[in-house]
């Protein structure tokens, strides 16, 4: 296209004789709202497609035949355009749609929970008649009625604005509730067979513009003036979406999404929005307790401080700094998180630290790949992903990037257990566990070996799929850019029965044939990448380096640093099942739920020296502890958090915690007194300083930085150089992701994908781009006997790979303390694809006993035919029945299938 024909980056709009600048295709509503003219709406939503449903938007707009009513969220601007918002034929359209829209609406806003914030409310008042001519008799309606579990109906309130049903089909994808009838019978309705069982449903309570739909936990709680409000940070999960909290009379009472536009965009999941509850649960730990005489008791915080003191003394005795262990973190704030890395890792000088719980991925690679943003993966050339259900365990994550494959991103979805976004992947790869570094070699080389194919047994067009989205993205990003530069990719833990080693190689295998390609680490609890990266880790410091390189940057600053790299959380329960760990420290981690095999769990915390416990709400393994720290809660301390991006935000405190729990950061600070050392962190100020000093990844961010409106949406560390004044410059060098222990086993070989040397299945996608110049080497594994290929899969008809994987209402602590959640949690279910049900001769709803070599468990069966058909799902909420069979020693877990007699 010539210059002459391009089209203007701007053109102007005159809105109520103003000239504006717009850009073409903008709709005449973001015009005029960003030049100051509010035009009153209902269906319209910045975040979802216009419709022009409820015509409040109705301006005169300028056309070839003069000025016409138009809804202003339906047209949009073209250059010269004129719209009057205001004239009297605008304003008279404006208040008869408002009449007729009061015709039937039932005006209980003195019991409604909208009342206060309803924008037909407030539009009535500002854009109204004033009076209604109508003086029929109004729609009567049984009200509420319970369209969910956590969503209720008032029918008669509706506005028929379908924004909710335009979410629930577009932005969540279940299509869940549509209008049903006609004329003045019309209502929002869920389907009879089907329940509004959707993750998102909160979502449509938030933008309902009226109080039809209201969320069951909030009903009647509060009135809009009642309620204080701060912005803050879900940490429920590791997408780190933004929220407002809100409490009336010092007690916590809603959470609202806040359009954060490189997080969250306005949407929250129901966990995270309906988890409020349990901050108030019975479960909550309130004091201090220490274990005499077989029995927790309550104690000050001096004396439980001084049993913790003792019990750190007596550890080092016997066992030297290794006698000391911390597993968890993960749910803590970040400047916590660093005081208790530098408790255990500067004072105590021990490296057995892990926030994960076996069910991670390691340190080094989550820290050492180049990171991407959700928003670089959202515009990506093409997105990988490699993880587990990212609607099950980081909805919102799900969200953008379904959306993202919506408007044309290529989504490649490799997984033992495809989740939600197969249905808008370009392709989808259901492997067995143990083949997904298998895979990717042959999805990154020019000749994928046939047999390797037929072993790993994955369907052949998506395989040919997947090779040609990748073709197309390489092809595409040929002009000198790094290989794979625009390729995001997706990374988590697909399973909790295996040892996640295949899903790291295959991390690092990408790493190395594309290295301009970007990665989002997809682990899932809240702040375990802020944990990771304040080194809560073994093998690494805070900032991102590892231990060798930043021993003596620590040593300096700290005055010591551990010697050797420690144990990781199953090194540690093990160490601890056989006597080696004289003090073992939960910092807010429930190994007895959340580590894949309880069974080493529960030995770990019954052969510890001592076990001290730090958390929010009583727990499995808190239970079990010699004594418990209570710690308060999101909402009820300020500080930072980091999402899986690096992205730092603020967390801002709403409400006082209960009893006389305190923050973990003062924990460590206390305990490294009571040990007769200095902390140097008199305060949460002094501690995000500290970091914005000595962390090298986090060199310049602290809450200060955080609190300028600018920084809003937080910061993703590192910052750019540029943007950090110049401090100390002999810092420890970055994080290598392949120099992992036990990672990456490649040799280089032959010539990668796009080089020219073949046309990948698909044919015209690869040859449409020009070859790369360059041609770096092809990776290819080795040693792929170390991986599932070492444990042959069970052999017969009933022989399967297991699958343990998580569920958005997994049954923790959290869920379990929720009043609105706790009913939620899905089903104990083995599932099977479809084809292997048959294979067996057993229907859905059977029940069967799951053999591996760890043990048994008896399940009751279910068809998913997204599965592979060599590989069984378990829910990891079932942690008992699925750690009986899981074998975390071994790369993957081969089951056999029986039927009950
Ligand atoms: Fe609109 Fe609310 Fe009615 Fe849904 S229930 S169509 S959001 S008024
Ligand atoms: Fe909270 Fe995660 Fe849900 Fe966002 S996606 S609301 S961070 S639980
Ligand atoms: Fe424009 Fe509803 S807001 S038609």
């Amino acid at each position: 296209m010539s210059d002459s024909t391009a089209a203007p980056e701007t053109i102007t709009v005159t809105v109520d004789g103003r000239a504006v600048a717009a850009r073409p295709g903008e709709l005449l509503i973001e015009v005029a709202e960003r030049a100051g003219v509010y035009v009153p709406r209902f269906c319209y939503h910045p975040r979802m497609e216009p419709v022009g449903m409820c015509r409040m938007c109705l301006v005169e707009v300028s056309g070839p035949r003069g000025f016409s009513l138009q809804p202003a969220c339906f047209q949009r601007a073209s250059d010269g355009q004129e719209i009057r918002t205001d004239s009297d034929k605008a304003r008279k359209a404006q208040e008869g749609v408002l009449e007729f829209l009061l015709l039937n609406h039932p005006l209980d806003c003195p019991v409604c929970d909208k009342g206060g914030e309803c924008p037909l409310q407030d539009q009535a008042l500002s854009h109204g008649p004033g009076e209604s001519r109508f003086v029929e008799e109004k729609r009567h309606w049984e009200k509420p009625i319970a369209i969910s579990p956590l969503v209720q109906l008032d029918r008669e309130r509706c506005i028929q604005c379908a924004r909710c049903t335009r979410f629930a089909a577009e932005v969540a994808g279940e299509a869940l509730i549509d209008f049903a009838f006609r004329g003045d019978a019309i209502e929002v309705s869920p389907f009879p067979a089907r329940p509004f069982s959707s993750y998102f449903s909160g979502n449509t309570v938030q933008i309902c513009p009226v109080g039809a739909l209201t969320a069951a936990p909030y009903r009647f709680k509060s009135r809009p003036w009642d309620l204080e409000q701060v912005e803050t940070t879900c940490t429920i999960c590791a997408v780190g979406c933004r929220v407002a909290a809100q409490s009336s009379a010092g007690r916590l009472v809603r959470y609202l999404g806040i359009d954060a536009d490189p997080v969250n965009q306005s949407w929250l999941c129901d966990k995270g929005r309906f988890c409020i509850g349990a901050t108030e649960a019975p479960t909550r730990l309130l004091r201090p307790q220490v274990r005499r005489d077989g029995e927790l008791v309550e104690l000050g915080w001096g004396e439980a401080l001084r049993e913790v003191a003792r019990a750190v003394h007596a550890a080092n005795l016997r066992f030297g700094p290794g006698g000391v262990a911390l597993i968890g973190g993960a749910r803590l704030a970040n400047e916590d998180a660093y005081a208790w890395a530098k408790l255990a890792k500067g004072i105590l000088k021990t490296d057995n630290v892990d926030a994960q719980l076996g069910d991670g991925l390691p340190a080094e690679l989550v820290l050492g790949l180049p990171r991407a943003t959700i928003d670089e993966a959202a515009a990506a050339r093409a997105v990988l992903v490699l993880s587990g259900d990212l609607r099950e365990e980081l909805p919102v994550l799900h969200l953008r990037l379904r959306a993202a494959a919506r408007r044309g991103v290529p989504l490649v979805e490799l997984s033992p257990a495809p989740g939600a976004l197969a249905e808008v992947a370009r392709a989808t790869l259901a492997h067995r566990p143990g083949d997904s570094a298998r895979l990717v070699a042959a999805l990154l080389g020019t000749d994928p070996d046939p047999e390797l194919l037929a072993l790993t047994g994955v369907d052949h067009t998506q395989f040919a799929g997947a090779r040609a989205v990748l073709a197309d993205a390489l092809g595409a990003g040929a002009n000198g850019e790094a290989r794979g530069t625009g390729v995001v990719v997706v990374i988590g833990r697909p399973s909790l029965a295996d040892d996640g080693r295949d899903v790291a190689q295959a991390a690092a295998l990408l790493h190395r044939a594309l290295p301009g390609a970007r990665f989002l680490p997809a682990l899932r609890r809240s702040n375990v990448h802020g944990a990771l990266d304040m080194g809560l880790a073994p093998g690494v410091l805070p900032g991102r380096v590892a231990l060798d390189a930043g021993r003596s940057w620590f040593e300096a600053a700290w005055g010591a640093a551990p010697a050797d790299r420690g144990r990781d959380a199953a090194g540690i329960l093990e160490a601890a099942a056989s006597g080696e760990i004289g003090l073992l420290v939960l910092l807010g981690a429930d190994p007895l739920s959340d580590f894949p095999d309880a069974r080493l769990a529960r030995a770990a915390l019954e052969g510890a020296g001592v076990v001290v416990a730090c958390g929010t709400h009583e727990d499995p393994s808190n239970r079990l502890a010699h004594v418990v720290l209570p710690l308060a809660g999101n909402d009820e301390r300020s500080g930072t958090t980091t999402n899986l991006e690096g992205r730092v935000t603020r967390l801002a405190q709403k409400v006082v915690p209960p009893g006389v729990a305190w923050p973990a950061w003062s924990v460590a600070a206390a305990l490294a007194r009571a040990l007769d050392a200095d902390l140097g962190l008199e305060s949460l100020e002094a501690a995000s300083r500290e970091i914005a000093r000595l962390a090298p990844a986090h060199r310049g961010v602290d809450l200060e930085l955080l609190a300028r409106p600018e920084r809003r949406d937080g910061v993703v560390v590192p910052l750019p150089a540029s943007a950090v004044a110049l401090g100390a410059t002999r810092r420890p060098r970055p994080i290598d992701p392949v120099a992992t222990p036990g990672i990456l086993s490649v040799e280089e070989q032959g010539a990668p994908l796009g080089a020219g040397a073949a046309e990948p299945p698909g044919g015209a996608a690869g040859a449409s781009h020009a070859p790369t110049t360059e041609r770096p080497a092809l990776l290819r594994l080795s040693g792929l006997e170390d991986l599932g290929a070492a444990v042959p899969p069970a052999s017969g008809d009933a022989g399967f790979r297991l699958v343990v994987r998580r569920s958005l209402y997994d049954g923790g602590t959290l869920v379990k303390a929720s009043a609105a959640l706790a009913a939620l949690s899905p089903d104990a279910l083995l599932a099977v694809a479809p084809a292997a049900l048959e294979r067996l001769g057993l229907a859905p709803g059977a029940r069967a006993r799951v053999r591996s070599a760890h043990g048994e468990a008896i399940v009751e069966l279910t068809a998913d035919p997204g599965l592979h058909p060599g590989v069984v799902a378990l829910g990891a909420h079932l942690i008992p029945d699925a750690s009986a069979l899981v074998e975390v020693d071994r790369p993957v877990t081969d089951v056999v299938v029986e039927t009950i007699p």
